[in-house]
């Protein structure tokens, strides 16, 4: 019997509850191999490779190697101050915006560096957008917190624009709600509904690869109910990396998940492996609450 059988009847919940995917189900320990993705599996459309980040004194991330997968969900999980938020932002380099840090190793974006001084970071960061923690709509209508971007993003006409702002909140799962009172202040939805706004900003830029910084950590259940199937329609055509301080939520949304711990990479898999079967003692005790 593996050990987690006998010793954390709690890690196997997640995944019932989750019923993490079936596809997942099936993968073997190669899989375990490196932080690779194995061959004949998804293949990656980022990778970092041997990723540092360090503010002044601290290491907040630590060599880092890790593919993530083409229109698949990773899920990135571990304690509080274990890098993850650092490691989401250099995968955009909104590390570049963060006073002090400074980031070694590469990313790579479908095979092209996106770390290079030569490249525009803000051309990086319409192709792999972002959602923060706290929804931050703009003070100004719903119309226009969308539309702002999609303007920014592209010349677009008029008629253009409204057309893509009613396709980005309907990809939000947004639009039926809203569609009566778009000029109405974006502060004025609520909080599941202004991180939609925000998730129907990021996507009006029509981006490949979406970073979610724990989403729902602000949201009541309903409202997280919402956003984690918002987030399995989304991955149909879309690269997700989502940090989650939920192991239930990795377990629900993730085809792969990372566990992180002071700075380092512990292991990364299959989420239903993950889950079941880790291959490292830390993550066994992380995911069976023995700390964390
Ligand atoms: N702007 C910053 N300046 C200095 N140190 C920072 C900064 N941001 C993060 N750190 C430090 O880097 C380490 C990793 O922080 P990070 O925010 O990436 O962790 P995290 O895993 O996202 O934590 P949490 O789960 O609490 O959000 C921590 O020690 C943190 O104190
Ligand atoms: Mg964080």
């Amino acid at each position: 019997m593996h050990p987690m059988e006998q010793s954390s009847p709690r890690a196997s919940t997640y995944l019932a509850e989750g019923a993490a995917h079936g596809e997942a189900a099936s993968k073997t320990s190669a899989d375990h191999a490196g932080n690779a993705l194995s061959p004949g599996g998804p293949s990656p459309k980022m990778r970092a490779r041997n990723l540092t980040v360090r503010y002044g004194p601290i290491v907040a991330v630590t060599d880092v190697s890790l593919d993530v997968p083409a229109r698949q969900v990773l899920a990135l999980i571990g304690p509080s101050g274990c890098g993850k938020s650092t490691f989401l932002r250099s995968l955009n380099r909104m590390n570049d915006t963060v006073p002090g840090a400074v980031v070694s190793g590469d990313v790579e974006l479908d095979g092209q560096s996106i770390c290079g001084t030569e490249i525009d970071p803000v051309l990086v960061r319409k192709r792999v957008g972002m959602v923060f923690q706290r929804a931050s709509p703009f003070p100004t209508s719903i119309f226009e917190n969308v539309a702002y971007t999609v303007r920014v993003a592209a010349h677009r006409g008029q008629r253009d624009v409204a057309d893509r702002v009613e396709h980005a909140l309907r990809q939000a799962e947004l639009w039926n709600e809203v569609k009566d009172r778009l000029k109405e202040s974006g502060t004025s939805l609520s909080g599941g509904q202004q991180q939609r706004l925000c998730i129907a900003r990021a996507l009006a830029v029509e981006p490949e690869v979406l970073l979610m910084d724990e989403p729902t950590s602000a949201l009541d259940p309903i409202a997280t109910a919402k956003i984690e199937e918002l987030v399995s329609e989304l991955r149909k055509g879309l690269t997700i990396v989502i940090v989650t301080h939920s192991m239930q939520q990795a377990a629900r949304i993730s085809h792969r998940t990372g566990f992180f711990n002071m700075g380092s990479l512990i292991e990364v898999g299959d989420t239903t492996t993950m889950f079941t079967r880790p291959r490292e003692h830390q993550t066994e005790d992380y995911i069976s609450g023995r700390f964390g």
